[in-house]
């Protein structure tokens, strides 16, 4: 299968008290259609940073980022990202609108009324038919996570770019919204870039596992995970799985 995206030996540094830290050193992966990767690695190693190189939030000192053969020079609607914070809705603006939003900017060739159906739409694919006017402040955790998960999807990206977006959220639903996301992956085709420092969640989510070390990082290993789904925690390849990765995060 050709690759979607393409990153090739980029490498990435930020201006800090006038002293230059170099954060990314030659970080190269491709990631094919409908995958799903993780990225593991420690606080601080640049994760987020490289999540925001592939958004085209940021610029990239060397190398080279491509999706679909052409050079990431910006953001586009076709690299969707979501956040851990549960701040990433606007406040004054309910569920519906919130979902709405991007499509009324980027998607004005579908009607309104399809718009307000496609809304609707995806957010009953994150189980939150009925909140449809509510306000963010009335929310738990979870179901911000799933609006801002609905308002990624009902874009249809071609990419979802995820940073740690369960990482705040306690066990019960971060387990709740995995399983969520696994279906939405399937029934979408989606490509997923995830980003975690939960081992367990990456071995849970994920085709292929990248581990960064501490920065400034290139890759230390990619693991290819192919447990069947639904995976079963209590598994023991589950277990050597998690084991397997931890021992590298480790290294
Ligand atoms: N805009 C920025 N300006 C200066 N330094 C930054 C900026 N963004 C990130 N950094 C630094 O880059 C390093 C990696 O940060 P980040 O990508 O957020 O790591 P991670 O997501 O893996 O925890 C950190 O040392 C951080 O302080
Ligand atoms: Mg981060």
């Amino acid at each position: 299968m050709t690759s979607l995206l393409k990153i090739n030996n980029i490498s990435k540094s930020f201006i800090k008290d006038s002293k230059k830290v170099d954060v990314l050193n030659k970080v190269s992966f491709h990631v094919k259609k409908g995958e799903f990767l993780s990225i593991v690695g420690p606080s601080g190693c640049g994760k987020s940073t490289l999540l925001g190189l592939i958004g085209g939030f940021e610029e990239y000192d060397e190398g080279n980022i491509f999706f679909k053969e052409e050079e990431i020079l910006g953001p586009s609607p076709n690299r969707i990202m979501v956040f851990q914070e549960f701040n990433q809705l606007f406040p004054w603006q309910t569920v519906l609108k919130n979902v709405l939003f991007p499509l009324n900017i980027n998607k004005t060739e579908i009607q309104l009324d399809n718009r307000i159906e496609l809304a609707k739409h995806y957010l009953q694919m994150v189980k939150l038919e009925g909140y449809e006017n509510y306000y963010p402040h009335e929310l738990s955790g979870g179901m911000k996570q799933r609006t801002a998960i609905a308002r990624a999807l009902a874009m249809k990206p071609e990419i979802l770019l995820m940073d740690e977006p369960f990482g705040s959220l306690d066990i019960e639903t971060r387990t709740q919204l995995q399983s969520i996301l696994i279906e939405l992956w399937k029934e979408i085709k989606a490509t997923i870039i995830f980003v975690t420092h939960d081992i367990e969640e990456a071995v849970v989510l994920s085709d292929r596992i990248i581990v960064m070390g501490k920065s400034p990082t290139s890759i230390r290993d990619t693991i290819v995970n192919n447990l069947d789904r639904p995976r079963d925690r209590l598994s023991t390849g589950f277990i050597e799985k998690v084991k397997e990765i931890y021992d590298k995060v480790k290294e």
